[in-house]
């Protein structure tokens, strides 16, 4: 499996404004929202179709519908959460699991504190939300805990990565799709990722 970074000029037009450290909450959080949503929209381009009859007020014909109940979104906890929305505008019929996890400062490994995910989240194709990629040890955590529960086709869309974020979820779990929106240079010595964009957590909830 290979990652895609979303190349659009309105993606990159998108992105600069939420860099912006004076970028103010509100702002953020409808920036996520609909990066999410083009994140998305690049994702489900594999999803499977089925044919319907459909009578338009000129006649009658066929179309091709999407079963939204095959998808479950399943954000980290708590960044992820600021994606959800957005997933929801393009598939607002799709189940939602939450996983709850947070960095330990110093070691940097994920620590798990929540985890409840829809029934039958085994028979789902599942897109798990985290605006950044920076160690890959919270998402490449994430996805083992939906593989335990039986998760076949799991896809991870992130707004920012950096390079060894990427490496991690590829060599952990190389049958996860990643779709990022912007690739970045490095993490720093605290492991934020630079130039990024700061906590994504903190921003989307101003709580710093
Ligand atoms: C952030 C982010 C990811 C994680 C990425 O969450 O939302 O979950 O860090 O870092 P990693 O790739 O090195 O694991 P954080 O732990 O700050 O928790 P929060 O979302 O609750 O703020
Ligand atoms: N988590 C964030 O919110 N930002 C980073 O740069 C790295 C991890």
């Amino acid at each position: 499996m290979k990652e895609v970074i979303l190349n659009h000029p309105m993606i990159k037009h998108k992105i600069s404004i939420l860099r912006n450290e004076k970028t103010g909450t509100k702002e953020f959080r409808e920036l996520v929202s609909e990066i999410a949503m083009l994140l998305c929209y690049e994702a489900l381009k594999d999803a499977k179709t089925e044919k319907v009859d459909v009578t338009t007020p000129m006649a009658k014909t066929k179309c091709e519908r999407v079963d939204e109940n095959n998808y479950a979104f399943v954000p980290i906890l708590r960044a992820g959460m600021g994606m959800v929305d957005g997933v929801l505008k393009l598939m607002p019929n799709a189940k939602i699991g939450h996983i709850g996890l947070y960095r330990n400062e110093e070691t940097l490994e994920p620590v798990r504190y929540y985890c409840k995910l829809p029934e039958n989240i085994k028979k789902k194709e599942v897109i798990l939300l985290d605006p950044m990629l920076a160690t890959g040890g919270s998402g490449s955590a994430a996805i083992t805990m939906l593989k335990k529960d039986g998760v076949k086709k799991i896809k991870f869309l992130c707004v920012i990565a950096a390079p060894v974020g990427i490496e991690r979820i590829k060599k952990d779990h190389p049958d996860v799709e990643i779709f990022c929106a912007q690739l970045d240079d490095k993490l720093n010595d605290i492991g934020y990722i630079v130039p990024g964009l700061g906590d994504a957590g903190d921003r989307i909830y101003g709580t710093k």
